[in-house]
């Protein structure tokens, strides 16, 4: 595997993020799909793939705690680009078990109780998402946050056993915003009220200028800990000199 993923890196440097994702399908062609939280990164990705190769299958998680903006986005998005747009849940019982045992809003008591609800409501279903890709997309960027320092274009993905391909890795948000605003990209509308990164509306708030990107997320949680597993690879930790 470690071969393969030095190829792909190979394959795609130099190349732009358009094409880094018509790369991943001549590639992989249905064994390849994309994550998206529709966030600004997202919505970019999503209107390259409309573009480049349209036959890519997107998919969101719907964990049940998302902000009514980002339902009216995904919305707007699957009317937009006539696309192979999934929407996964998370198992009923499991819900239901979680609540009964730890209460509504259980995350804000410790670091344990929120990594079982991410667990619930995102890498559960986020199993189910992957069961029949060899590779996944996601929006993820290098400078998103102290965990994601290390981040490749391509990498492997220990926890799902997937190769896991970033297209916009090395992107910084001026390059998102610049894109959104030439491509007349639709964005949730809570981005201009001080919310960078948006994830579950309990966990996520607004940030005051100049604060860190992830600063709105768990941010009753220290910044090294801020990874709801979906993305939870040790290599992006830079490491202590
Ligand atoms: S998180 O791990 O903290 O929640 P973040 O919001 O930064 O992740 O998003 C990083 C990438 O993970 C997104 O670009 C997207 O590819 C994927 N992702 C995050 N949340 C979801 C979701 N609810 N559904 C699908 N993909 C998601
Ligand atoms: Fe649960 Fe918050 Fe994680 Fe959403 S972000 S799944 S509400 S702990």
């Amino acid at each position: 595997m470690k071969e393969k993923i030095q190829n792909l890196l190979e394959k795609f440097k130099g190349k732009s993020s358009e094409e880094i994702i018509q790369l991943s399908f001549a590639e992989f062609g249905s064994r390849v799909n994309f994550a998206t939280s529709l966030g600004e990164e997202d919505q970019v990705i999503t209107d390259m793939i409309a573009k480049a190769a349209p036959q890519i299958e997107i998919f969101t998680l719907d964990t049940g705690r998302l902000f009514p903006e980002t339902y009216e986005l995904i919305a707007k998005t699957q009317k937009r680009y006539p696309l192979n747009f999934k929407i996964y849940y998370p198992d009923t019982k499991a819900v239901e078990a979680m609540v009964q045992a730890k209460g509504i809003n259980l995350f804000y008591e410790s670091v344990e109780n929120r990594k079982l609800c991410c667990g619930v409501r995102k890498v559960e279903p986020l199993r189910r998402a992957l069961a029949n890709v060899d590779a996944w997309m996601t929006g993820l960027r290098r400078e998103q946050a102290v965990t994601r320092s290390n981040l490749e274009t391509v990498e492997w993905d220990e926890a799902n056993q997937k190769i896991k391909i970033n297209p916009l890795a090395d992107w910084t948000l001026q390059q998102v915003h610049e894109y959104i605003k030439k491509n007349k990209v639709d964005i949730n509308p809570l981005h201009a009220q001080g919310f960078i990164s948006i994830g579950c509306s309990p966990c996520t708030r607004a940030v005051n200028p100049g604060e860190d990107i992830r600063a709105g997320r768990w941010w009753w949680e220290q910044p090294d800990q801020k990874e709801c597993g979906l993305h939870n690879n040790p290599k992006w930790k830079k490491k202590k000199d």
